[in-house]
């Protein structure tokens, strides 16, 4: 049941928001960010204050709300459709509607990973301070995240309209193509973590890699598909040739 509660539904949710809201979130992006911000700041607040001081388990709707956020899934959610519009057919309807709101889509998802971000790190530091030992798994999947989350920066960064306009358009796509290592970066990240685990979730194992594997396979195809179509259209003879 953890796995509908964390995962599946809050992507279900963010895809819905998505494709019934394409025009808000484009026309109203500033709102959205403000929104996103807001639960940003809350959630690390109270994860950094817990750290601190300590505090009682949430129970409930809060606790699961406090889940989806600290473990970043809406970010997720965000992130898996920003990937999977890059590779779907771009002449179907959803395709079109997720492309038009795909920056929106790469800060609203950055902005909340920023409780992850911050406390899982702080945590890590502090372990490192400490005197348990840390398996080289744990090592492992930390700097892929780390690494992962560096890489993000730029993206988000150049996501935005106004910094969009400022970089040529070839170095823009450049800097764009790193989100493919983001992107296998996040999935070794949870792959690892999920083999360093004390109890191995198949199940969650198993839809993540099917997840990424989807991704890699459809990615693929619409790229030899493109390279066939800019091919057959420099073999074309034309009136002049
Ligand atoms: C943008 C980069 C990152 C993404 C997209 C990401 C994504 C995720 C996701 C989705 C999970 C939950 C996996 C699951 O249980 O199903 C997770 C867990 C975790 N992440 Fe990250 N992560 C990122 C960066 C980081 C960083 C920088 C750190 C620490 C320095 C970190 C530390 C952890 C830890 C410790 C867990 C396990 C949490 C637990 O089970 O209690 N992550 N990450």
């Amino acid at each position: 049941m953890k796995i509908l509660y964390d995962l599946i539904l809050p992507i279900f949710f963010v895809t819905i928001l998505s494709l019934f809201a394409t025009k808000s979130i484009k026309n109203n992006s500033k709102y959205y960010y403000l929104v996103s911000l807001f639960i940003a700041a809350i959630s690390t607040t109270y994860e950094v204050y817990k750290i601190i001081f300590g505090g009682s388990k949430l129970t409930g709707i809060i606790y699961q709300l406090e889940r989806i956020s600290l473990k970043g899934f809406l970010a997720l959610g965000c992130f898996l459709l920003v990937m999977f519009c890059g590779a779907m057919n771009t002449k179907w309807n959803i395709t079109k509607k997720l492309l038009s709101i795909r920056g929106q889509l790469a800060i609203i998802g950055s902005i909340l990973m920023i409780p992850h971000f911050v406390v899982y790190t702080t945590k890590f530091i502090m372990k490192l301070l400490g005197t348990k030992p840390i398996s080289h798994l744990n090592y492992i999947y930390i700097i892929m995240g780390l690494l992962a989350f560096i890489i993000l920066i730029p993206l988000f960064i150049t996501s935005f309209k106004f910094i969009r306009k400022k970089i040529n358009p070839i170095t823009w796509k450049n800097l764009q193509r790193w989100s493919y290592l983001f992107f296998l970066l996040v999935y070794l990240h949870i792959a690892v973590l999920l083999l360093a685990a004390k109890e191995f979730n198949i199940a969650k194992f198993s839809l993540y890699t099917f997840v990424f594997l989807l991704y890699t396979v459809l990615r693929i195809n619409k790229a030899n598909h493109l390279a066939k179509l800019k091919h057959n259209s420099i073999s074309k003879p034309t009136l002049t040739t």
